[in-house]
């Protein structure tokens, strides 16, 4: 009988090992700004699970989209110690403001004194909260903050994809950029039989089927799914 094909849950998509340490070694790695490789060190130092912080090489395609929209004002879901927020902090211009979102503070106190050291403090305001009722608040209750968002960036509670991107299509401005994290949930979106797919991750892999089924035919986006860390939706607002 045929096995099924047993996906290792592997952070990184390109499962060629020897591909991804070339281009880890040659372009991603030599390039990654001191102070992001010191944070990334210090949360694997202190967090001994498995890796939830933005890979280098999509902070990498991260930072380099943002230097070229040039955004004033950008969102960030899902902080942990900070390794997105601080590339997104390090690649926006100085007078940027990055509202930046979530419910544990403690993780965030990690990435902090690397913030500071940066010298970018003072483009970021901290909400301590889960997302849904801040971005509701921005919505409803503060007005004005319909397409006034340059860029946002998603990286936490699949679950909810769905619902912030409905909230971030008011958020984000026409021509304005979303990205999306996990959304190849480590290749396991390609079995949805759930063959050879580890039980701890099946929920999450459903989720981002759904999620992706739902973008691709979103005509209020351009998208472009890149298969770059664990999978990086990345979607223009047209309308
Ligand atoms: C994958 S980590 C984020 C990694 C981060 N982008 C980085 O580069 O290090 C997910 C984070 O989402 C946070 N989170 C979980 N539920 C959330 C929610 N409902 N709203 C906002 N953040 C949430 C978790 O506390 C965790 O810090």
């Amino acid at each position: 009988m045929e096995m099924p094909e047993v996906i290792v849950p592997n952070p990184h998509l390109l499962q060629s090992d020897h591909l991804l340490k070339y281009i880890l070694e040659t372009s991603v790695h030599p390039r990654e700004p001191q102070i992001l490789k010191e944070l990334r060190d210090t949360t694997v130092a202190v967090d001994t699970r498995s890796p939830i912080a933005l890979d280098p090489h999509s902070g990498q395609l991260v930072g380099m989209l943002l230097k070229m929209l040039n955004p004033k004002r950008t969102l960030e879901i899902g902080v942990y110690t900070g390794y997105s927020l601080l590339a997104t902090a390090l690649s926006t211009p100085p007078d940027a403001k990055i509202t930046a979102i979530d419910p544990k503070a403690e993780w965030y106190g990690v990435g902090l004194p690397f913030i500071k050291k940066a010298g970018v403090e003072h483009k970021i305001d901290f909400i301590h909260s889960i997302a849904l009722p801040v971005l509701d608040d921005l919505l409803l209750l503060q007005g004005g903050n319909e397409g006034s968002f340059d860029f946002a960036f998603v990286d936490a509670d699949k679950n909810n994809y769905g619902n912030y991107h409905e909230r971030l299509m008011k958020l984000v401005k026409i021509g304005g950029v979303i990205v999306y994290d996990n959304v190849l949930w480590g290749g396991t979106v390609a079995s949805p039989d759930g063959d050879g797919v580890p039980d701890h991750m099946k929920e999450i892999m459903a989720m981002a089927i759904e999620f992706n089924r739902r973008i691709a035919g979103d005509d209020r986006v351009e998208i472009c799914v890149a298969p770059v860390g664990d999978g990086l939706t990345i979607c223009r607002r047209i309308s």
